[in-house]
């Protein structure tokens, strides 16, 4: 599928080097974007981008310097940025019960879930109010919403994104910046993959359509959100769960 509704827009896609985030720049690019990837993981995302034809730019979402050094960097090429999805983020200790979690995992899963979340946020609306026009899209999870037992660390972390997205929506709402959430239940990605077994079973069990959402699917919804058509959302966050949260 190829259109032109992001035609001349500047997109920015942390966690771009895989899962989600790949496959949402890939279709930003093929609708018209400039995209940037920027990831952590370097090495990925330079071969990510150079797959796509797009840039790539080092970023750890939960270090601020890093955050906002890559940001200047990318807006100093571009002059603009239209729109920014927060898809980097980690699951940290799963298939355990609170009492055998280490502090350690749980403050990780934080840094990178909700401090990475306010970091790119914060820095996206700072970049985008001149133009007075933005799309922010922070990745939650269907784990936000419902809580799923045997990950306590990253159901907070996501909960803390979805209170992110409705406070910070609220505050930008007489603007043209909207910002806005999405909460996947399982979408094969590596991330899945590195989730025990048995934590996997449980997810998908609990989806009414009785299957894993697709690549394709996700980022149909995302492009959507992050469209210049999507102007009367903000503060929202989307499902995407098969049917599970029906709110
Ligand atoms: N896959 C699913 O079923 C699912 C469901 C619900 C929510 N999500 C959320 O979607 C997002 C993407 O998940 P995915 O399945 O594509 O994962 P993934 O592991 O396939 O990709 C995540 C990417 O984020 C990058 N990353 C991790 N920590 C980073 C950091 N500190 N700074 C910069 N980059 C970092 C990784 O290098 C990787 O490229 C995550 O926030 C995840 O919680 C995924």
């Amino acid at each position: 599928m190829t259109n032109e509704r992001f035609k001349d827009q500047i997109a920015i896609i942390t966690g771009g080097a895989d899962g989600l985030g790949l496959h949402i720049a890939t279709r930003l690019i093929k609708e018209g974007a400039r995209v940037w990837i920027v990831d952590r993981d370097e090495e990925l995302g330079k071969a990510a981008a150079e797959r796509l034809g797009c840039e790539f730019e080092p970023m750890d979402v939960a270090d601020e310097t890093s955050v906002t050094t890559a940001f200047s960097k990318i807006l100093a090429a571009t002059g603009r940025l239209d729109v920014m999805v927060n898809c980097a983020g980690i699951v940290g200790p799963n298939g355990v019960k609170i009492e055998d979690v280490p502090l350690s995992g749980f403050d990780q899963v934080q840094a990178v879930n909700v401090r990475g979340s306010f970091l790119t946020c914060r820095e996206a609306v700072r970049h985008m109010g001149p133009r007075d026009y933005g799309r922010v899209l922070l990745v939650a999870s269907i784990a936000g919403k419902e809580g799923n037992a045997g990950m306590s660390c990253y159901s907070t972390s996501k909960a803390g994104v979805i209170g992110l997205v409705k406070s910070v929506g609220k505050e930008y709402a007489e603007t043209g910046i909207t910002v806005n959430g999405l909460a996947p239940a399982v979408i094969r990605t590596a991330m899945v993959d590195k989730v025990e077994p048995e934590q996997v079973k449980y997810m998908t069990d609990k989806i009414p359509m009785k299957r894993c959402g697709t690549l394709d699917e996700m980022a149909a919804m995302v492009c959507w959100i992050v469209s210049p058509e999507a102007s009367f959302n903000t503060g929202f966050t989307f499902d995407l769960s098969g049917g599970r949260a029906v709110y």
